[in-house]
């Protein structure tokens, strides 16, 4: 409409370029009537968010979605900007000044809190830091599972089982996901035996789906551990459809007996936690239970009671549900001159969804954009945003350095006789999609280092 016209082409900033930033640049861009650039702001130097950093790497199905965020990548009306955090590297009034839409797409990485004794003993750990361990982000801890015989995981969500599984489960058998090298051999030198899954609830009331906790019982090696008494004999009035099968998979584990296998997971509902015990380190947890508390121990205790958003400089956020409110999927009205302001994804609903969860509420945003899109581009900035990085110092990482990135890990791999193995510290990354020792005679994306 606009292009046809002449008019200069409607310009979107997003900020991440995770599942939601990219489902939403995909709305924007394929087979629009509106001429549409779309500008993805990344802080981490490669994008895809959870499904490169959170989704499990034995889940190659899932994993498998990169194709398709790829071509959406590929698109000329879709640019890339990585290694740059919106509110430090860019700020947010900037954007304002230089599109006429601005869109956030900035997930939930960080843990939330139990708020209980003993939470920060070592040994105690989020979901979300040993998630981005086996992923190989770059701002993970290292963990040494030697020495650690029982786990307990706290939560009854699909997160929850993830950590359990990868704990348990034969490490022989991601040899062929792209789990770095080194989390692959620590966790084939693990000594865990027992694995607790700790939900506070009852087990109609689990977080996690029924596929999911169905592939804990399909493991080799594993007895799955289900107390008969903590699962009800009838399904309760109301349940829905997924409750019902969950609670099907679990009446058939806690009638089965234990085979003797070397590594088991126990699941515990009604198991609210007190606090953690010990004194130098982690030695177990404490839990309120129907039958009064309950010890269990622990040489490790893992909380994966859900993700959350972090606040970006100068724009709305709710402390206590931790999203950006909106109405409407907008944020901002554009009041006083600046443009309409847009949320997407886990920072507009909250931290839970899977990633087509994310299509859908791309389409809703994207729908409220084009409602609001008045026919022609109000902004012209003067410089390009390659540009405005260069002069500021800010070493981005476009298209192009993604690309190196993808086939530098895909090397790795076929080095070790794996498919693809990912890099995970941070300036190697940069290095490798600047082309850093590289003498390719590819001219780089950018032209200087953050200090
Ligand atoms: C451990 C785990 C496993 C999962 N497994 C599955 C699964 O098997 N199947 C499934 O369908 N779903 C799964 N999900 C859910 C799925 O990953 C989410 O639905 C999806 O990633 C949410 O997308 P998002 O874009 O809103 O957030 P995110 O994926 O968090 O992406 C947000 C992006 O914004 C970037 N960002 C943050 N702040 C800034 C800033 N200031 N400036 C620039 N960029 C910024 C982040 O670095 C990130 O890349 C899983 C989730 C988790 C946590
Ligand atoms: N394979 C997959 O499809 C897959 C894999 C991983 C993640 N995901 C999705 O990603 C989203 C996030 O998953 P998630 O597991 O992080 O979150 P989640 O589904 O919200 O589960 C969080 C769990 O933590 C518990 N919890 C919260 N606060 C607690 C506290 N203070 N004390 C004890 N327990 C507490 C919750 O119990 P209550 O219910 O009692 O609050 C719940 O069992 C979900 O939508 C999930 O389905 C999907």
């Amino acid at each position: 409409m606009n292009a046809a016209n002449g008019l200069r082409p409607f310009r979107v900033a997003v900020v991440g370029a995770g599942p939601a930033g990219l489902y939403l640049a995909d709305q924007l861009t394929y087979e629009s009537e509106i001429a549409t650039v779309v500008d993805l702001f990344e802080r981490l130097p490669v994008p895809f968010g959870l499904l490169r950093y959170g989704v499990a790497p034995d889940h190659p199905t899932i994993k498998s979605a990169a194709e398709t965020f790829q071509e959406i990548l590929d698109r000329p009306q879709v640019n890339l900007y990585c290694n740059v955090q919106v509110g430090r590297d860019i700020l947010v009034a900037e954007l304002r000044e230089r599109y006429d839409a601005v869109v956030y797409a900035n997930g939930a990485d960080t843990d939330r809190r139990l708020g209980i004794e003993g939470e920060g003993l070592p040994g105690s750990i989020s979901a979300t830091d040993f998630v981005k361990w086996y992923n190989g982000h770059p701002e993970a801890s290292a963990h040494d599972l030697r020495g650690a015989k029982s786990v307990v995981v706290i939560g009854a969500g699909n997160v929850a089982l993830d950590v359990a599984r990868i704990l348990v489960k034969d490490a022989k058998l991601l040899t062929d996901t792209d789990i770095p090298s080194d989390v692959l051999n620590t966790l084939g030198a693990s000594s865990v035996t027992d694995v607790h899954i700790v939900a506070r609830r009852g087990p109609e009331f689990a977080r996690f789906t029924t596929k999911e906790v169905r592939e804990l019982g399909g493991l080799d090696g594993v007895d799955v551990i289900v107390d008969p008494e903590e699962i009800p004999a009838e399904d309760p009035d109301g349940l829905g459809p997924v409750g019902r099968r969950n609670l099907g998979v679990l009446r058939g584990w806690a009638t089965k007996q234990a085979t003797g296998a070397p590594r088991r997971v126990h699941l515990h509902f009604g198991a609210r936690p007190e606090r953690l015990l010990g004194d130098a380190t982690v030695r177990g947890i404490r839990v309120a239970t129907a039958r009064g508390s309950v010890d269990v121990d622990a040489h490790l205790v893992i909380r994966a009671i859900g993700y959350r958003s972090q606040p970006i400089d100068g724009v709305s956020f709710d402390e206590e549900s931790g999203t950006i409110p909106h109405q409407d999927h907008r944020v901002r009205y554009g009041d006083g001159g600046g443009p309409v302001e847009y949320a997407v994804g886990w920072v507009k609903r909250g931290p839970s969804g899977i990633l087509g969860t994310n299509r859908g509420d791309a389409a809703d945003t994207a729908a409220a954009i084009r409602a609001d899109f008045g026919g022609a581009s109000k902004v012209s900035p003067s410089s390009t945003m390659g540009d405005v990085f260069t002069e500021r110092g800010v070493v981005f990482l476009g298209k192009e350095s993604w690309s190196r990135i993808v086939r530098h890990e895909r090397a790795l791999g076929a080095d070790c006789g794996r498919g693809r193995v990912k890099i995970q510290d941070w300036q190697t990354l940069v290095d490798i999609g600047r082309a850093v020792g590289e003498n390719s005679g590819v001219v780089p994306e950018y032209s200087s280092s953050r200090g």
